[in-house]
């Protein structure tokens, strides 16, 4: 495979990670060629900060390669400054031929990268670089992300051999179809938005947990508020096993359903009747919230949690004259049944939209090809003709000069023949005359 690795670094972390990739590549017997990226003018860390918070932008030197398009992958690097680097920005904004092309993403950042990739930092640099990617229709294969600070999760530690070496086996792998390969891409944002909700909740939960009693509105006690944050904790850790070794990504939004549809159970037993009967209504809010990834038999998982859930709080002696079994019953069914429907719809229109974006594209393929063999054909044919003209007028030329040549010498003979006949004219009268002369 012809690869081509290009990358920024500021400080080495990033220029590190580069090296250790192209080693690992060569390695295994590919060509590697290294583009490294330099801002115009490089900035300190508070520097990059202004800069990227005001302007956004920045400029670039000229790249050796401007055209990536004969490389069969193309390894991007760039340092986590909680998005893409700007130079890096810059640099894919500019760079051609990268459409169908498998992309590799590599990063170096401060923190521990599993702790990373799930706050908030990690997942926007990943949405920024994306972003540029997918407008450019690149295909992005897999993401690498390694400690500069950390030794345990850096480019020299295990867990950063590991991860190189798994990056390099990912990007042997071919590409997946269009509409598997997006809806593989939004399982795995999925995924990692549900770890950033579950986290955010957690921190939000236990500020909370901290905060309230001081108003004296704390309703539950260390022991109750336990339940919760193991709840939360193991939901978090599944889910981030689950990315990390991609295995079972799918089941990331069941895992995250129960766990919603379990905290939520649980709140309600803890805070017993303070909540009233509105409490009910947090099950439907699941629902919806759970519609927006278009799968409805994850909604339809999410109703069957909450009945069993709503059985726990019906045993509750504290609650069981606040409930009202039937009718509430009713309302998690009709409004379960009603989100899992117009989800289903969504699915559907979102597969068809997929489908029709996948024969479009092959479609412009096709032709892309067919206009790339006709123009290739025209320019054939044009040049072949500019020859035929070509020899044809140096033949002509050829013939103009023999009949200047010739031209030439048959009025050479004409003028010689009058000057001959002049002298024969002159030989005569000069004989007339000696005639005519007496002896
Ligand atoms: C503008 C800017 C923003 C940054 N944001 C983060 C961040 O959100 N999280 C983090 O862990 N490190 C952050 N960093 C630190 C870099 O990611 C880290 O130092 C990285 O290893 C630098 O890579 P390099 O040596 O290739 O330049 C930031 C650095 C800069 C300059």
């Amino acid at each position: 495979m012809k690869i081509l690795i290009a990358y920024y670094s500021r400080t080495g972390g990033t220029e590190k990670l580069a090296q250790a990739l192209k080693k690992e590549f060569e390695t295994r017997g590919h060509s590697v060629d290294v583009e490294k990226v330099k801002p115009i003018k490089e900035h300190s860390f508070l520097g990059w900060w202004h800069i990227r918070m005001v302007k956004g932008d920045c400029e670039i030197y000229p790249q050796k390669i401007w055209d990536v398009s004969k490389y069969d992958a193309i390894c991007i690097g760039s340092p986590n400054w909680t998005r893409l680097s700007l130079p890096m920005a810059k640099y894919l904004q500019k760079i051609e031929g990268l459409k169908y092309k498998k992309i590799g993403f590599f990063a170096a950042t401060a923190a521990p990268p599993a702790f990373e990739w799930y706050i908030l930092s990690a997942y926007l640099l990943d949405l920024t670089f994306t972003r540029i990617i997918e407008q450019k229709r690149g295909r992005i294969i897999e993401s690498i992300l390694l400690s500069s600070l950390f030794k345990n999760w850096g480019v020299d530690s295990e867990y950063g051999k590991r991860a190189i070496k798994n990056f390099c086996d990912k990007i042997k792998t071919p590409i997946f179809p269009l509409k598997d390969y997006f809806l593989n891409r939004k399982e795995i944002k999925n995924n990692r938005l549900l770890v950033i909700a579950f986290s955010t909740l957690l921190v939000s939960s236990l500020i909370l947990h901290i905060v309230l009693p001081v108003f004296n509105k704390g309703f539950l006690s260390w022991a109750q508020y336990s339940y919760l944050a193991a709840t939360f904790f193991f939901s978090i850790l599944l889910l981030t096993t689950i990315h990390e070794r991609k295995i079972g990504i799918l089941l990331g939004k069941y895992i995250g359903g129960f766990s919603a549809v379990l905290l939520w159970t649980l709140t309600m037993v803890f805070a017993q009747p303070t909540l009233g009967r509105v409490m009910i209504l947090g099950y439907i809010l699941i629902f919806v919230l759970f519609g927006f990834f278009h799968n409805p038999k994850v909604v339809i998982f999410s109703g069957l949690f909450s009945f069993l859930g709503y059985g726990i709080l019906f045993y509750n002696p504290s609650l069981k004259e606040i409930l009202n079994p039937g009718l509430d019953l009713v309302l998690i069914g009709i409004s379960c049944g009603a989100v899992a429907s117009i989800t289903g719809s969504l699915q559907k229109y979102h597969f068809s939209l997929l489908d029709s974006q996948e024969e479009i594209e092959t479609a412009k393929a096709v032709l892309e090809i067919k206009v790339e063999a006709r123009t290739r054909e025209l320019r054939e044919l044009t040049e072949g003709q500019e020859e035929m003209i070509k020899e044809r007028t140096k033949e002509l030329q050829e013939k103009i000069n023999e009949l200047g040549k010739f031209s030439r010498l048959a009025v050479g003979r004409e003028l010689k023949m009058v000057t001959l006949k002049e002298e024969i004219e002159k030989l005569k009268k000069e004989l007339e005359k000696s005639k005519g002369r007496p002896n």
